[in-house]
């Protein structure tokens, strides 16, 4: 039997890496100029700090974690998300002793034990950017802008921000008591799971997809009208720059996200048309985590965006972002002699920084043109026994077939000549 992928995994293959690349880089630039430094923390991490960071009745601790015992006997955990290792190591590594706030990103994998669909995997990419130690607005619109600016410089035109507050530890308890009670009256309705978060965690509910729970959460009171006077302030103030830098955006109180470590400000973008996972993004306030992760009491915001549906939506937009890419130049050699010039020739070719094929399988002339054709080089340079004897090769330009006879030592002359006069077109 051959062994196949995990479930939930997937290979990213060469046709596509291309476009990985490319967008890594745009994020890579993208926070270089909102000043947002990568760090880069294990894959794996002591599951006590997911269960005290992410909160032990979240679906991510309860049901989603991939949790094994090592050698040592010491309990593991893949990390399911970024943030609380990022506030691990803002930590352990004493970074609150620089400026404030610590402004970070990272990219990378993440492991959940989820059902797989289209757009949910076990293991999937996140782009994530952390900003710890300030309580300003101005960095909550910043989370909001940051991924924007991303899809938007990506061709992504279709998306919605929904914005929320999930209120503090003064204010929440009311809230998720008044939920509670309501929940309570008619709790045999819902789902076996719903009925069992009404107890334990009845904001929970509110995430749920079964349509009947929705149903059943119409009318109830909203985490809005709960809000103290501090939470209400920094929601409006929020609000208000959203406003002044003209960002749209739908005021969403019912959106709750699945981390209990989450505080004021919460929000999501949502892709319409991806189907029933369609958030590529989201985060929020968490001025909590870093006190109960250990370190003093520091306010924090941060967000991620889910890379793989990013992916998914640019394909399915037909985002024009992603460049065809091929070789520049194919050489095509007849074995002995030739093939010994052909290995000096792309030898010296590399160094211009263009991308340099040849033959390695001492193929037929035709075959090797076959091959420049199916790779879409723009150039083949042939070098035969006739071409050796005169120490020159001869140059053709795929697209329209014309051939010319060059000099070796004008061969990189030639082609960056040929270059730019077919650029400048
Ligand atoms: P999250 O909403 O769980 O937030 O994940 C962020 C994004 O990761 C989602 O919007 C989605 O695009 C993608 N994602 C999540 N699960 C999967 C999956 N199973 N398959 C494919 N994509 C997925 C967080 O992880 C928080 N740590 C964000 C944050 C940072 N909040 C504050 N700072």
């Amino acid at each position: 039997m051959k062994v196949r992928r995990p479930r939930g995994t997937n290979d990213i293959l060469p046709a596509e890496t291309s476009n990985w690349q490319l967008i890594e880089a745009k994020i890579r630039e993208i926070c270089y100029r909102f000043g947002y430094q990568e760090i880069r923390t294990p894959i794996f991490e002591h599951t006590e700090l997911f269960q005290r960071g992410i909160g032990e009745t979240t679906d991510i601790v309860e049901k989603e974690m991939y949790t094994f015992l090592d050698r040592g006997r010491r309990s593991i955990t893949l990390r399911p998300e970024g943030t609380a290792s990022v506030v691990r190591a803002f930590i352990e590594n004493k970074l609150y002793a620089a400026p404030l706030p610590a402004k970070l990103y990272y990219l990378g994998p993440m492991f959940r034990y989820e059902k797989p669909q289209a757009g949910r995997y076990r293991q999937f990419y996140q782009f994530g950017v952390e900003a710890i130690g300030s309580l300003d607005p101005v960095l909550d619109v910043e989370m909001i802008m940051l991924p924007i600016e991303l899809y938007k410089e990506c061709g992504l035109s279709n998306f919605d921000v929904h914005i929320n507050s999930l209120g503090c530890p003064e204010c929440r308890p009311q809230y998720r008591q008044a939920l509670q009670e309501r929940f309570m009256q008619i709790k045999d309705r819902f789902c076996k799971n719903c009925q069992a978060r009404i107890t334990r965690n009845p904001l929970r509910v509110l995430d749920c997809k079964s349509t009947k729970c929705q149903e059943l959460a119409e009318g109830i009171p909203l985490i809005t009208e709960y809000l103290c006077q501090e939470c209400r302030t920094h929601f409006e103030q929020v609000i208000e720059y959203l406003n002044q830098l003209n960002m749209d955006y739908v005021l969403d109180p019912k959106l709750v996200r699945g981390f209990d470590y989450y505080t004021k400000t919460v929000f999501e973008i949502i892709v319409p048309t991806l189907g029933a996972q369609n958030a590529i993004g989201g985060g929020g306030r968490y001025d909590g985590l870093v006190e109960e992760i250990g370190g003093e009491s520091l306010p924090a915001v941060g967000f991620a965006v889910g890379l793989d549906r990013l992916m998914l939506s640019l394909n399915q937009q037909d985002a024009s972002v992603f460049p065809q890419i091929n070789p520049e130049v194919y050489i095509a050699h007849f074995g002995g002699a030739t093939k010994k010039m052909a290995v000096s020739l792309i030898n010296e070719l590399r160094k211009t920084g263009l991308w340099i094929e040849m033959d390695y399988l001492d193929r037929s002339l035709r075959a090797q043109m076959k091959s420049a054709d199916r790779l879409n080089c723009n150039w083949v340079i042939i070098i035969g026994e006739d071409e050796l004897a005169a120490n020159a090769v001869k140059i053709r330009r795929m697209d329209t077939g014309s051939e010319d006879e060059v000099g070796m030592d004008a061969v990189i002359e030639y082609l960056m000549k040929h270059r730019e006069e077919n650029s400048n077109k």
